[in-house]
């Protein structure tokens, strides 16, 4: 997600900012900007820069008007969320007064109702960001808190005080000359203290240790819900939101630059995958209104038209296909819409029967991959409903598509998709519940009771991901095999699919998966003595005794020879006895299982590779984006 700095400290502060902006351009952004505070005294003045795009065209604008010195700075690099990636959205955001100025990383929920509150009170917003009411709320607050040492922190204190969601904020006031105050609610923040060569101390502030490694490797770590006060001659003060006094965890990094950037993993696939949990929490963040109604992030669609719809097709590649193979049980389950799911560079060459009450569903976490985008223009031509679930804000997919979801799971570096795919999964059932909402088959509470079961998957996930040593040990042992086959039923077989497909592109070893009904008419015979089978067990609650089949067909394999590798809920006993290895993961409602059993998949294919000594990140002959058709 978005990349944050900040300083305090003697040197000049454009030249610290950047240098740290630069550093964590890896995260991914698509504009960037920079605020420092000028003046002597007591009253300064704040300057700002900020544009669209790479670093680059920061540093143009620089070039061209250079910011006055400053020894005090903030910088950052945005990935868009609310409102396009363009020069008025990107941050720093200033108050209407110009006095404050704020980076922001995160979601703030409730903006809506902020930003009406400041409207109201005549302020004119300049930018359709959500982060831009906290710059006015700031100014506000900080005129209102009493005089004193610390009334920019007692200021961000009472404003975030009001803000629902995530967020880290960083914020730069006119009237302080040698204070910056953060801020942190379910985004990273850490602190730098260190000190220049004739020993005057300086401070830092980073969205992760990348942005000031080269400077210090003294950090603190801020807890959750814990303002940072950073002041030239008092140093740190941390409390909570309501003023008590906190102590920040003090580490020392010993990470090189490199190291950093990968939050410390071997590799950027490792880091994604351990980013899940916060990843789909973000992406059900803000998704029920104030009446129980579900939220998506864009919809040019009336409630009549969204009432018509018949017919849904699901579109898209790779990853993203296999997350709307999931859609289709859950979109079913819930709208009784019949819903069907291509591969996008199949679908418009088999002419499909579209009409303006079919609703396109297509997916792509880059937003620029040709094929979904060709298949999204030809539903478009043909009068259907597009609605995109999309991970990068402001990409082509999303800008043509009529209504929008975005997933919110921050940049994917990778080739492998692994948030990308969970959270897209995620947002397939938020479309779902939407559908079903819209054409009244949900009340809102029954809407708000499968919410729950959503925002219980970020702990079940990070339950997973605390188990992964044993699969890791399983995965070096799995190195040397030809070929791995996957067996899943119901919205296992997606999982199944999805299995193969990591290892196949990472580690470069044959493997399919299959639905596992489908086995004995025809795949049971590539069973070989020895040859890993990977099961991905149904719940045992799940409808029509599917789990029972699934056992069964864990037998029918085993009974082949097979070595039997079994993903299995915890307390399902009827498996141990047919497994070799049992990978046990947390209880979930059938549908919503998925995000939780594709994860110990991600972390095998990912040490497979390792183990054969192959680039994780940048599989051979694979792009990110894929924009050829
Ligand atoms: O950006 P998209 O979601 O549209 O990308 C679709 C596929 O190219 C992508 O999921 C691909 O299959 C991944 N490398 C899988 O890990």
């Amino acid at each position: 997600m978005c990349g944050i700095v900040g300083y305090v400290g003697p040197q000049d502060a454009l030249d610290v900012v950047l240098e740290g902006l630069r550093r964590l351009e890896y995260r991914g952004y698509d504009s960037a900007g920079v605020a420092v505070r000028v003046g002597n005294g007591a009253s300064g003045e704040l300057a700002s820069a900020k544009k669209a795009g790479k670093l680059a065209n920061l540093e143009k604008v620089l070039a061209d008007q250079p910011l006055p010195s400053s020894t005090i700075g903030i910088g950052h690099t945005r990935w868009a969320t609310h409102g396009g990636p363009t020069d008025r959205n990107a941050h720093p955001h200033l108050s209407a007064d110009g006095r404050v100025a704020v980076i922001h990383n995160g979601i703030i929920e409730n903006f809506a109702a902020l930003r009406t509150e400041c409207e109201k009170r005549g302020i004119e917003f300049s930018s359709e960001t959500d982060t831009e009411v906290v710059a006015h709320l700031l100014a506000a607050a900080y005129d209102e808190a009493p005089a004193g040492v610390d009334r920019f922190a007692e200021a961000m204190r009472a404003v975030c005080r009001r803000l629902e969601g995530a967020f880290t904020l960083v914020a730069t006031h006119a009237d302080e000359p040698d204070t910056v105050v953060a801020a942190r609610r379910n985004s990273p923040l850490v602190v730098g203290v260190g000190e220049t060569a004739d020993g005057t101390p300086e401070y830092f502030l980073g969205s992760d240790v990348a942005a000031f490694i080269a400077h210090t490797r003294e950090a603190r770590e801020l807890g959750q819900d814990q303002v940072v006060e950073i002041d030239r001659a008092r140093g740190l003060t941390v409390t909570d939101f309501s003023g008590a006094p906190a102590e920040p965890k003090a580490y020392t990094v010993d990470w090189d630059a490199a190291a950093a950037e990968k939050g410390g993993y071997d590799w950027f696939m490792l880091k994604e995958i351990a980013e899940q949990p916060r990843a789909v929490a973000d992406t059900l963040l803000g998704r029920l209104g104030e009446h129980g109604e579900l939220v998506l992030d864009e919809v040019r669609l009336s409630d009549q038209e969204l009432r018509d719809i018949d017919k849904v097709f699901v579109v898209a590649c790779g990853t993203a296909y296999h997350a709307g193979l999931i859609a289709k049980y859950a979109i079913e389950h819930w709208t009784r819409i019949p819903v069907e799911v291509e591969v996008a560079s199949e679908f418009r060459y088999r002419d499909p029967v579209l009409d303006r009450s079919t609703l396109v569903v297509v997916i792509s976490q880059s937003g620029e991959t040709m094929d979904t985008l060709m298949a999204l223009r030809h539903a478009k031509d043909q009068k259907a409903r597009v609605l995109a679930i999309c991970n990068a804000n402001g990409s082509t997919i999303p800008r043509e598509s009529d209504a929008v979801l975005y997933t919110h799971a921050g940049p994917e570096v990778a080739v492998a998709s692994t948030k990308g795919f969970t959270t897209q999964v995620v947002a397939c059932y938020l479309v779902g519940l939407f559908l079903a909402q819209v054409r009244g088959l949900k009340y809102e509470d029954e809407v708000a009771a499968i919410v729950e079961d959503l925002r219980a998957l970020p702990d079940k996930v990070a339950e997973v991901l605390e188990q992964m040593e044993p699969v890791r040990a399983l995965g070096r042992s799995l190195a040397d095999a030809n070929t791995i086959l996957f067996l899943g039923r119901h919205v296992a077989f997606p999982v199944a699919l999805e299995g193969a497909l990591k290892l196949k592109e990472l580690a470069y070893i044959h493997a399919e998966g299959f639905a596992a009904g489908e086995l004995k008419h025809g795949p049971i015979a590539l069973i070989d003595q020895g040859t890993p089978v990977i099961v991905v067990v149904p719940s045992p609650r799940s409808r029509e005794s599917v789990h029972g089949k699934v056992v069964s067909n864990i037998q029918e394999v085993r009974a082949r020879g097979a070595r039997t590798i079994v993903i299995a809920e915890e307390g399902d006993e009827d498996v141990v006895p047919y497994a070799d290895h049992v990978i046990r993961v947390p209880r979930t409602p059938t549908l919503l299982a998925p995000v939780v059993t594709t994860v110990p998949l991600q972390v095998l294919a990912c040490e497979i590779a390792d183990t054969r000594g192959y680039d994780v990140d940048q599989p051979r002959n694979l792009a990110k984006s894929v924009t050829v058709e």
